[in-house]
């Protein structure tokens, strides 16, 4: 096989880039919101969720290799994509181009956010070995702390709006880059609808933060052991 030339590399690396983003990280975002919403309807159903996950097999394998690497990839291709001041000026005219600065701002804003969320969420979890059933009223206990003051509010408010936009732009780039939204008509009409899509998932994270604030509810684990 011919070794791959300096050009072909870099091409390759922003591609992956590009799709990581999508999958496995915006199908996460979306599927996470979605779980966390569950709280919207009661905290047990809530509890059910986390139940959920913290009883699947081979957790930490399936988190390492389908959240936290290709994160972690995307996080830092991201950052270099940024530094390297890859500019789309002479490309697009102002709003995009607008929108792609704002995309370069909200990945890094993202990016903090995760290193708190995680670090008070899954960090906590693992360094006191809540797994199971003993997983879900620790991290409820967590989220009700973490909702029940305003600094906690307005982190979450602003890393779920700066992920949910981050994700629906990104969404429009990947359809252009990968060849999928060709024309200019439909480039315009795809900026809407990621827009809504952008805008409901937001809708389920903000709800979720809503109900967490207003109704702080405490559980005991579903099964004790
Ligand atoms: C309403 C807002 C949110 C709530 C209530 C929430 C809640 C949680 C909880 C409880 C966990 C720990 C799950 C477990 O270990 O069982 C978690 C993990 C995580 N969250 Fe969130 N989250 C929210 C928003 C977000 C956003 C906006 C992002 C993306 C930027 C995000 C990304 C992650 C990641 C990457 C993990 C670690 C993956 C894992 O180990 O499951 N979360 N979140």
């Amino acid at each position: 096989m011919n070794k791959l030339t300096r050009g072909e590399t870099h091409f390759l690396l922003y591609k992956i880039h590009s799709l990581t983003g999508i999958v496995p990280i915006g199908v996460f975002l979306f599927f996470h919101l979605a779980f966390n919403s569950l709280r919207t309807v009661g905290v047990r159903q809530y509890q059910f969720g986390i139940d959920l996950i913290n009883n699947t097999p081979f957790l930490l394998l399936i988190e390492i290799g389908f959240i936290y690497v290709p994160l972690l990839f995307h996080s830092f291709m991201g950052f270099y994509i940024a530094y390297k001041g890859k500019s789309n000026v002479l490309r697009y005219g102002y709003p995009r181009n607008g929108l792609y600065t704002l995309q370069r701002i909200s990945g890094a804003i993202v990016f903090v956010f995760l290193i708190y969320h995680m670090g008070t969420t899954v960090v906590p979890k693992m360094f006191y070995g809540k797994h199971a059933f003993e997983a879900a009223p620790f991290l409820i206990d967590i989220m009700n702390q973490q909702f029940g003051a305003w600094e906690g509010r307005i982190y979450y408010l602003i890393g779920i709006l700066s992920a949910t936009f981050h994700f629906a732009n990104g969404l429009w780039g990947f359809c252009v880059s990968w060849g999928i939204l060709v024309g200019k008509r439909a480039q315009q009409n795809a900026g809407w609808l990621f827009f809504l899509v952008g805008l409901a998932l937001a809708f389920l994270g903000l709800a979720t933060v809503w109900e967490f604030s207003l109704h702080p509810e405490s559980v005991t684990p579903s099964i004790s052991g």
